[in-house]
């Protein structure tokens, strides 16, 4: 007798093909990763599985393995994983992280789709920076020359007449799309630049912006809790097996932490109150505490995991720290902004009620430098028919990040693009 584990990939358990080799066979041992067809007889095997009783001449060989395949061993690390990214899909535990996000990818759609969000696919290439943090990524087929006297000509000469980038965000176009539609929801990849080599920040991650009119901060916060609230359920409902997959190998009590979020009210505080709650804890941070910092994951973690212990929405950020879009608070020194800070991630959520007075948005914008004339379609917006309304953006590679326990956003993409790092 001989075993074959055989995989197709489709679940995270394997055939067992019990092999009769037979009086003086020569059958010879398929290697790990070879591809195999098997004819035989299905019969139940222990545990209720099935196996599949065949001989030699039942098993055609596909395509041989040489023995140096990569994946001759259990547990080869993450970080060795990540060097052969062609082939770590085929791992008990990238198989579970591409099915958790293709199940959660769907719950998302189904979530906006029954609530009667319009799905639009907002541009890649864009002549405006939405958040203006400098991370755009530029567009450009000129290559080097030194035949432009000026960055002008430059541009001019270049493929659009002037100078593009790749998105960071399709929110810009969102709130046109939803000043015409009343609810909708972009899902597609945003792109930054962002010199940031940590565990959570990608070049290349996926966005889901929804956008509503008539929407107030309140609105948003219960749109995005009850939308993550709504695919969790899904996916502990489609993916028990990968969840406890997870639990057992990447986080212990990962099944109980999302059965628990989903039946609990998310936490929520204003960025003062947090700034306060930081100051005191006698934590020591890397980074300093102070009204206007921006929050980092130590502090955003800390939020999270010791003070509240769940998802928490903080609220009302100095206006300094956050993008000019945002609706402006009566104090004159905060915006009605909100973060959604997770466990394990810190935050996952970014977003807001938007500015939608015409001069307030303005002045924003020359606060900050901005050049008017690349958001004129922008502030059309808030000369025709204006009314209140607001959206988040959420990273689509942070929740399967929170959902899998997997602690780098690396291990959570199929090809991850991040600094210095492309193939
Ligand atoms: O907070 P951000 O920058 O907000 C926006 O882009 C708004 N325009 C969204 C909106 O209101 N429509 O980004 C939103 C989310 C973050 O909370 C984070 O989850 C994710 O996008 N994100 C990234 N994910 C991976 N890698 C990066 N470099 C990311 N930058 C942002």
């Amino acid at each position: 007798m001989a075993f074959i584990e055989v995989n197709d990939g489709t679940s995270l358990k394997n055939v067992q093909v019990v092999v009769e080799k037979g009086e003086g066979s020569d059958y010879k041992e398929p290697r790990v990763g070879t591809s195999i067809k098997v004819t035989g007889n299905a019969v139940e095997g222990r545990n209720n599985t099935v196996e599949i009783n065949t001989t030699p001449d039942g098993i055609t060989v596909f395509g041989d393995a040489p023995t140096d395949y990569p994946l001759q061993k259990k547990g080869c690390s993450l970080e060795f994983l990540r060097s052969i990214p062609h082939l770590r899909g085929r791992t008990n535990t990238f198989n579970a992280v591409w099915r958790v996000r293709s199940v959660l990818a769907a719950a998302l759609h189904e979530f906006f789709q029954s609530n009667n969000y319009v799905y639009v696919n907002t541009p890649l290439i864009t002549g405006s920076d939405c958040e203006g943090a400098g991370e755009m990524f530029q567009v450009t087929t000129n290559g080097y020359t030194t035949e432009f006297k000026s960055e002008e000509e430059y541009y001019a000469n270049d493929f659009f007449g002037k100078k593009a980038g790749l998105s960071v965000s399709g929110q810009l176009e969102g709130e046109m799309a939803a000043m015409a539609m009343g609810k909708i929801y972009t899902f597609g990849p945003s792109f930054r630049a962002e010199n940031s080599n940590t565990p959570k920040h990608l070049a290349e991650f996926w966005h889901i912006e929804p956008e509503v009119a008539f929407a107030e901060l309140d609105d948003v916060i219960e749109i995005a809790e009850d939308m993550l609230k709504f695919v969790i359920g899904k996916l502990l409902e489609k993916c028990p097996d990968e969840i406890a997959f997870f639990d057992a190998h990447f986080e212990k009590g990962l099944k109980a932490r999302l059965e628990e979020l989903i039946s609990h009210e998310f936490g929520r505080v204003t960025y003062t109150e947090a700034i306060k709650l930081l100051q005191e804890s006698g934590e020591k941070f890397v980074y300093p505490v102070e009204w206007g910092c921006d929050l980092q994951t130590e502090h955003e973690r800390y939020i999270s995991e010791k003070v509240f212990k769940k998802a928490v929405f903080v609220t009302d950020y100095p206006k300094e720290i956050k993008s000019f879009y945002m609706k402006q608070n009566p104090d004159g020194k905060t915006v009605a902004a909100v973060d959604l800070l997770v466990p394990g991630v810190g935050e996952i959520i970014g977003g807001s009620e938007r500015e939608y007075d015409y001069d307030k948005l303005i002045a924003a914008m020359k606060e900050r430098n901005m050049n008017l004339d690349l958001y004129s379609d922008y502030l059309d917006l808030r000369k025709f028919g204006s009314v209140p309304h607001g959206g988040f953006g959420l990273g689509f590679e942070r929740l399967i990040m929170y959902t899998t326990g997997m602690a780098n956003i690396r291990d959570v993409i199929l090809f991850p693009r991040t600094v210095g790092s492309i193939r």
